[in-house]
């Protein structure tokens, strides 16, 4: 397989910098046989940016173009995430951005629970790594973590403390671009994100 780094666009290159503490991690991920998304995967999407990171979004699971690149929401969904962060003086290269499932779900449908349950060490483990003070879930499956049973369209844009991390719930931005009122939704649900980083504690407690 062609290694995506070379074909990429080199605004993305920076993206595909490995944080030295999740080398072997990322290792594995790219050789994952664990469930029967491995068979049908391009590339892995492990995920993209710095550990420690303040600031940490979780997804559903790698489209197309993030299959194609082996890096997180760089496809649509991915450019109004970008606009999002802009709108709070944020961008890529300084958030900790994964999915639930490091690898795409074929024609993107619904990642299964089992893919999920699979797929889950090593979502535990980049928690660990990166030590967010906030954690965002972009649509339900990553929200079901820690809001079971819930409905993001009563939840969304409401904080929730994990031990000392804030774990807020986002719509996903593929509803955004499909719906276009839920645009200014996330854009408002956003802005609480610097409030959020700014009142969580900076002890050492355990994090989720
Ligand atoms: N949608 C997601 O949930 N994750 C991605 O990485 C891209 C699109
Ligand atoms: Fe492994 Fe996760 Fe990919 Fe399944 S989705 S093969 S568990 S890395």
């Amino acid at each position: 397989m062609a290694d995506p780094r070379l074909t990429a666009p080199p605004a993305l290159r920076p993206l595909y910098e490995v944080p030295a503490v999740a080398a072997d991690l990322y290792e594995e991920v790219a050789d994952c046989p664990a469930c029967i998304l491995a068979k049908t995967r391009t590339h892995t999407v492990p995920g993209s940016g710095p550990m420690p990171a303040d600031l940490m979004l979780i997804g559903e699971g790698p489209g197309q173009r993030e299959d194609e690149l082996g890096l997180p929401f760089v496809g649509r969904s991915g450019q109004f995430l970008d606009e999002l962060l802009g709108t709070i003086g944020r961008s890529r290269q300084d958030v900790y951005v994964t999915n639930v499932v490091k690898c795409r779900p074929p024609g993107n449908r619904d990642p299964e629970p089992a893919e999920i349950a699979a797929c889950r060490g090593y979502l535990d483990r980049q928690i660990t790594m990166v030590r967010p003070r906030v954690i965002a879930t972009l649509g339900r499956f990553s929200m079901a973590r820690w809001f079971p049973g819930e409905r993001i369209s009563s939840i969304h844009g409401r904080a929730l403390r994990a031990g000392s991390t804030w774990v807020v719930p986002m719509y996903h931005p593929a509803a955004a671009l499909r719906t276009g009122s839920l645009r200014e939704v996330m854009k408002q649900d956003f802005q609480q994100i610097p409030a959020l980083l700014a009142s969580a504690p900076a002890d050492e407690a355990p994090r989720p």
